[in-house]
């Protein structure tokens, strides 16, 4: 018994298990109920009592060893595993799917970076506005055809509040605020009662420009528009102005570029006229600065409006209005 306890010791200390299973497979061998260890103590009740102190002893050592050895080996198949299980902190990213501008950013974007240039800041305001930003200040009679319920959406328990048509609001309200020399620029959304379809929609966008110091002629109005379209649509690019009428301006004019699409030879898209209007604009009118506290002996200003959905059509020849706000992920992916 003596021997078999001393060989069992060296093959207990030495046990080695990789995985749980073998861990298992062993305990099972040495220490469940018919185990190797186990069957010693019962031969133990055979031992002479004489010499029953120092077996047990040595029995209950190969147990306790065997147990610990045991233990031990968990202990390392359980941190090996946990070690596997962690993160990889040095694998790459998963590639993420990034979104695109919308094309109308992306032209917006464009139009204040070529006017910053030339020292245009943006101005802001609300979309849900009053009579006087809108059309009062603007020098629109109180029985302009503008105000119609045709084109202006009014909040109907107060009809002086709507949304604006146009964000020539925001020049006046910056010209109420701010001293000449003034060189705004104001991009936003806008607002009129139109039925949707290819080529028109309830909403769209404007950039609108102003500039009013002393001195400011047509001219300088001309050279600015010049700039900008050749900006966009590239060096070889022509405008024309045609006179025209809005309130807010004398004179007033619409304006023109040659058609980037077939170069100004003529093609549907500009019903072969070689022109395609994107815009209008005039001299301040001496009403609009009088009405928002500007000297219009002392100051004068031209101002300028664009439709960015227009434009956008011009530079990436969108054929359907309505593709801009059905935030269709193929259409809108196309303009990484
Ligand atoms: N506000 C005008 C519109 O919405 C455009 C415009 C702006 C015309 C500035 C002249 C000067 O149609």
């Amino acid at each position: 018994m003596k021997e078999k306890i001393e060989s069992l010791k060296s093959v207990v200390s030495a046990f080695e298990a990789k995985t749980a299973d073998e861990l298992e497979a062993i305990r099972i061998k040495y220490l469940s109920k018919k185990g190797i260890i186990s069957e010693l103590f019962n031969e133990f009740r055979t031992v002479p009592n004489e010499q029953k102190r120092e077996i047990g002893q040595m029995l209950n050592q190969l147990r306790d060893t065997a147990q610990a050895r045991l233990a031990e080996l968990k202990a390392s198949i359980e941190a090996q595993k946990a070690e596997s299980e962690k993160p990889d902190l040095t694998r790459s990213a998963e590639p993420v799917a990034l979104g695109a501008r919308h094309p109308l950013s992306i032209v917006r974007n464009e139009i204040i970076d070529i006017f910053s240039r030339i020292g245009f800041s943006i101005a802001e305001g609300p979309e849900i506005e009053d009579d006087w930003h809108v059309f009062g200040a603007l020098n629109f009679p109180p029985e302009h055809p503008a105000r119609d319920m045709q084109d202006t959406f009014f909040i109907e328990k107060n009809p002086d509040i709507l949304l604006r048509t146009h964000t020539s609001s925001v020049q006046t309200r910056t010209m109420e605020r701010v001293k000449p020399p003034i060189r705004i620029l104001a991009p936003g959304r806008v607002y009129r009662n139109e039925a949707i379809s290819y080529r028109a929609h309830c909403m769209f966008h404007q950039v609108e420009g102003l500039y009013i110091d002393e001195n400011v002629s047509f001219a300088d109005l001309k050279q600015a528009l010049l700039y900008f379209a050749k900006e966009v649509f590239g060096g070889d690019t022509k405008i024309r102005l045609r006179p025209s009428y809005f309130p807010f301006t004398e004179p007033s004019a619409e304006m023109d570029i040659s058609c980037n699409i077939c170069g100004g030879k003529g093609c549907p898209f500009c019903k072969q006229t070689g022109w395609v209007e994107i815009g209008g604009c005039g001299m301040v009118d001496p009403n609009v600065l009088d009405a928002c506290g500007i000297d219009h002996e002392r100051y004068s200003g031209y101002a300028f409006g664009f439709g960015v959905e227009r434009i956008t059509n011009l530079k990436y020849q969108v054929k359907d209005l309505r593709m801009f706000t059905e935030n269709d992920i193929r259409f809108l992916q196309q303009f990484q």
